[in-house]
């Protein structure tokens, strides 16, 4: 029998991108096993993020870094997948020629014969074509391969939001979310394997549904109720959300399913309403401490957290204080905060953006310096016994 070939993923991104690298190492799963180390691969896919420049810039780097091992090893296969493939597509190649494949997200179910197709034609190729009519194939995961307690489980891909920052909705497409059948299949699956967590994935899971009939629709919270019915699965979490499109239905949840984990993820962006109007969230902050406070009833002691982007273009000193406020008032138990990076085509690009570097610079230092002094105060909260599960 043929020894099998070596295997190695980088994976840039979000969880998404995690959860369609497992997928990867499954479909090539007959002709390689995975390696830990980059120099014994026969075949290497970097899989890509472009939610800021910096995350482009680290897969470029590393896929221009190839050029050299691709030289002294001709026959190895170098794919570029996930979102900065999808965003590049023929462009990556003519940037990068020693680059076998680029491949979008939707794409990536024709790895194995894209794998044979580049061998056979001696060439370089791309798919990354998106199409409206496209369906997560449903496809059960690797038991052996993977956490052997707590796994993702993607729901949903895409997100028609289009909030004015973000490349997003480019890269991956509108929302289109898998058969509730599909999604339920595979967590029994997971369950019948050992596996105790799942994590419910899509950039935005309240809108889960949306795009199926509404006679035979099953909204989030609903799905939420049915994988909690699974036995063998004894904790869920999801992410992420949009505030806009939270739904009392589904903080209720947080009241009544005890296998739902009493963290939030709620991703704000700003406290200045000024600054979410441009930034097209379709929430004002008073509609978000409202739903802080809501979930806060139905789940005393929930740990919420969230994402904040800092210099967005024309934040003013005011804006920025009023994100400082913000944060003082909901105590994030934890947070992710970023500099604002250009991401064409996104609509922000255009937006006139005075504010010099050194200033967005300075304002991002003070606010994870508050972030990180919060965060401490609430991991207190649990040494001393405030909260009690
Ligand atoms: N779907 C998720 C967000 C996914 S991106 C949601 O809507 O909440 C993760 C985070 O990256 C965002 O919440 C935002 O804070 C940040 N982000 C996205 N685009 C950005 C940009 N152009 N510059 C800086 N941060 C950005
Ligand atoms: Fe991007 Fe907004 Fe969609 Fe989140 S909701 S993925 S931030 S467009
Ligand atoms: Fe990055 Fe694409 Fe995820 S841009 S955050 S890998 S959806």
């Amino acid at each position: 029998m043929n020894q099998k070939k070596l295997l190695y993923i980088e994976t840039f991104g979000c969880q998404m991108n995690d959860r369609d690298s497992e997928i990867m190492r499954q479909l090539l799963a007959n002709a390689f096993e995975p390696t830990e180390l980059i120099n014994d691969a026969d075949a290497i896919i970097v899989n890509t993020c472009s939610i800021r420049g910096k995350a482009e810039q680290k897969a470029y780097s590393l896929l221009g870094a190839l050029r050299k091992r691709k030289k002294e090893k001709p026959e190895l296969i170098i794919a570029a997948t996930g979102c900065v493939a999808q965003q590049e597509g023929a462009k990556m190649l003519s940037r990068m020629p020693h680059v076998n494949l680029v491949i979008g997200p939707q794409n990536i179910y024709q790895l194995p014969d894209l794998f044979v197709e580049t061998q056979r034609q001696g060439k370089g190729l791309v798919a990354t074509e998106m199409v409206k009519s496209f369906r997560i194939p449903p496809f059960l995961p690797s038991i052996q391969d993977g956490h052997p307690y707590k796994r993702f489980v993607t729901i949903m891909q895409g997100c028609n939001n289009f909030c004015t920052y973000c490349i997003v909705p480019f890269t991956r497409g509108r929302e289109i979310s898998r058969k509730p059948e599909d999604i339920l299949a595979e967590v029994n699956h997971l369950a019948a394997g050992g596996v105790k967590e799942v994590t419910l994935l899509g950039q935005n899971v309240n809108s889960y549904g949306n795009d199926h009939p509404v006679a035979s629709r099953t909204g989030f919270a609903a799905l939420l109720r049915k994988v909690a019915e699974i036995k063998g699965i004894e904790r869920i979490r999801f992410t992420t959300s949009n505030p806009n499109d939270l739904s009392l239905e589904l903080m209720r949840c947080f009241a009544e399913l005890d296998k739902l984990c009493p963290h939030f993820h709620l991703p704000v962006q700003s406290g200045s309403n000024t600054v979410l109007k441009r930034m097209n969230r379709k929430y004002t902050i008073e509609h978000y401490l409202e739903k802080v406070a809501t979930l806060r009833e139905f789940c005393p002691g929930i740990a919420l957290t969230t994402d904040l982007i800092v210099g967005f273009p024309g934040e003013t000193d005011m804006d920025f204080q009023a994100t400082m406020a913000l944060i003082e008032q909901v105590r994030y138990h934890s947070a992710f905060s970023f500099k604002y990076s250009n991401r064409p085509p996104a609509r922000a690009c255009d937006f006139p953006d005075p504010i010099p570097r050194e200033e967005k610079e300075r304002r991002l230092a003070v606010l994870q310096q508050r972030l990180q002094e919060i965060t401490l105060e609430r991991n207190m909260e649990y040494i001393h016994g405030i909260h009690r599960f």
